[in-house]
């Protein structure tokens, strides 16, 4: 094999039905978390991990990814004239030129596996990347996800999901690995299972929206049918992989938020808004503020 994971995926053709109405017009993938999209984020994310083109799964009403990514000739035409020079930067930067974007039509939600089997007859038989963007990763030491998952492919020369801990009564969100060989970083899958009940589930360890896979998925995937939700379940395709190739399990260095969720979608605003250089400060003043003011529900906690 030896090949380089050279494309992602970006799986967003779904409905974002637990955001509506925010998201009935407008995809999920492009909430912002301060001032950059979700979408954003997973490419800045692939681009940082030596990924060259990106690959975006879109449905009907997803205009606005592509839009994104395209050159905005009225907006910077507007910004030269009125010399906003860093908000130029800023629009014009959104992607590297080095890094392409290729858009396909996934014409019916039909689930995450059939999402990547739509990348098909673009990844053709490389190693490819799958970066669900809705959970969002900040990497320890600003190394992302992805670059740090690279790394263990380059070693091991074999698929490669991320995985996180999860409190055991959320299993049922979740694909659920168990694992052999655990060192504590990494480990080799024996079995994965989408979203069990607590009861049923194998461990805790969960799958946490980004993969490395071998193209023999694609092949597997044509043969998936229906699964959990009546979906074609990428996690039942990665079942049948195990019986042909090793997969690992790698532990993310920093942390997840699960932007697909409303709570996780704040904590993701809170955080990286602390963090941010322009806002940091004034919105850290903000938030001691709120939890001084007598009666505030911050207050209370
Ligand atoms: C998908 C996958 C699931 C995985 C999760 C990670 O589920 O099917 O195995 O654990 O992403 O976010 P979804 O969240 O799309 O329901």
């Amino acid at each position: 094999m030896n090949k380089k994971v050279l494309k992602a995926v970006f799986p967003a053709a779904g409905l974002g039905t637990r955001f509506l109405p925010a998201t009935k017009a407008s995809p999920k993938e492009m909430l912002p978390i301060v001032d950059k999209p979700l979408i954003q984020y997973g490419a800045e994310e692939a681009e940082a991990a030596g990924i060259e083109s990106l690959v975006f799964i879109i449905g009907r009403a997803k205009r606005a990814i592509p839009d994104h990514f395209d050159k905005a000739y009225e907006l910077e035409v507007e910004l030269e004239s009125s010399g906003k020079e860093k908000l130029l930067q800023i629009v014009q930067n959104v992607l590297p030129e080095e890094v392409s974007c290729i858009y396909l039509r996934q014409a019916e939600a039909k689930g995450l596996g059939h999402a990547v089997l739509c990348a098909k007859p673009v990844v053709r038989d490389e190693p490819f990347a799958v970066i669900l963007a809705d959970d969002l990763i900040k990497g320890d030491s600003g190394r992302g996800a992805m670059a740090q998952m690279v790394d263990v492919y380059d070693k091991y020369q074999c698929s490669v999901i991320l995985v996180e801990e999860v409190p055991p009564e959320e299993t049922n969100k979740y694909g659920i690995v168990e694992v052999t060989e655990d060192d504590g970083e990494t480990a080799i899958i024996s079995s994965i299972v989408e979203k069990p009940d607590p009861k049923d589930a194998p461990s805790n360890l969960a799958v946490v929206g980004r993969y490395i896979l071998t193209p023999r998925i694609f092949d597997l995937l044509e043969q998936t049918g229906t699964g959990k939700g009546g979906e074609i379940q990428l996690t039942d395709a990665i079942a049948e992989l195990l019986k042909f190739e090793k997969v690992r399990a790698y532990r993310v260095k920093g942390k997840r938020y699960d932007c697909g969720s409303k709570l996780g979608y704040m904590e993701a605003t809170v955080e990286y808004g602390l963090e941010h250089p322009e806002l940091g400060e004034d919105f850290a003043a903000y938030l001691r503020g709120l939890a001084c003011t007598p009666g505030s529900k911050a207050s209370k906690e």
